[in-house]
């Protein structure tokens, strides 16, 4: 197996060199072959190279530096415009104006979103996803006009890496692989689970910088809260139904 499934990291720092068109075109192609649900190919992906619109965009990421630093940002969008334009050119009546099929081309994007990564981290390329398209889908909707029928699902910044961080943790294999059937897990499979990562420095870290009890009240309290997954699902919402997949 290719060792570079095993020493990936994400990178968010990028050197000055470029990214040739050649190569983007090879990654691309290469993400392309991922599997798709039915051969639709329900997906499209921006590339974005212009200053000018990277700007643009980046307020919609938090102004997260990747966003204005790396010489391609590539939006991977759930897409069924083009395939429903197909069909009504071919006296196709499509059924896709619904939540399943959202998830339909959510799944096709995220697919070939990770096989593209997978394709630039093998040509020696960093990448970092950035989840802030979710959050923001409607600003980022209107900086890449993309149409009705496509909802931007995820975002990956790409380039030549500048950095190269420490490897971060993974819980062990046996505690997310369930054998023939989901075994729940008890408070002590718990507590072997997060061990390790509980016990890591820089998770003391995160603690102590965040005057929190636990490392999981730093996801709860901190990084993922409640009220701001509750206020960005009202706002995905919104957007899905104004895209054309809900309530139709
Ligand atoms: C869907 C998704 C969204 C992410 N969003 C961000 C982000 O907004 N900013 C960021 O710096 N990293 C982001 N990441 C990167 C994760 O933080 C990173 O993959 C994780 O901490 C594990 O680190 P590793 O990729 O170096 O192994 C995201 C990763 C995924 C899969």
């Amino acid at each position: 197996m290719n060792e570079s499934f095993f020493i990936r990291r994400s990178i968010r720092k990028y050197t000055e060199r470029n990214v040739s068109g050649e190569l983007l075109d090879k990654i691309l192609l290469a993400g392309t072959r991922a599997s798709t649900t039915g051969n639709m190919q329900v997906y499209s992906i921006i590339v974005t190279r212009d200053a000018t619109v990277k700007l643009k965009l980046a307020p919609a990421h938090f102004n997260q530096p990747m966003i204005t630093s790396a010489p391609v940002v590539l939006t991977f969008c759930a897409d069924f415009n083009r395939f429903n334009k197909w069909c009504r050119q071919r006296n196709a009546r499509p059924g896709y104006d619904n939540f399943l099929s959202f998830m339909t081309a959510a799944i096709d994007a995220l697919l070939v979103a990770q096989t593209v990564c997978n394709a630039a981290e093998e040509e020696g390329l960093g990448i970092c996803y950035l989840g802030t398209t979710t959050y923001n889908a409607a600003s980022i909707i209107d900086t890449l006009s993309l149409p009705k029928g496509v909802v931007p699902i995820t975002t990956v910044t790409l380039g030549w890496p500048a950095e190269l961080p420490v490897q971060v943790d993974r819980l062990p294999l046996d505690g997310v692989v369930h054998n023939d059937v989901y075994h729940d897990y008890t408070s002590s499979m718990i507590d072997d689970i997060y061990r390790e990562k509980e016990s890591r420095d820089d998770s003391a870290g995160f603690v102590a910088e965040n005057k929190k009890e636990t490392l999981a009240q730093v996801f709860t309290d901190i990084r993922y809260k409640k009220a701001d997954n509750e206020y960005f699902s009202e706002a995905f919402l919104k957007v899905l139904r104004e895209q054309g997949f809900l309530d139709n």
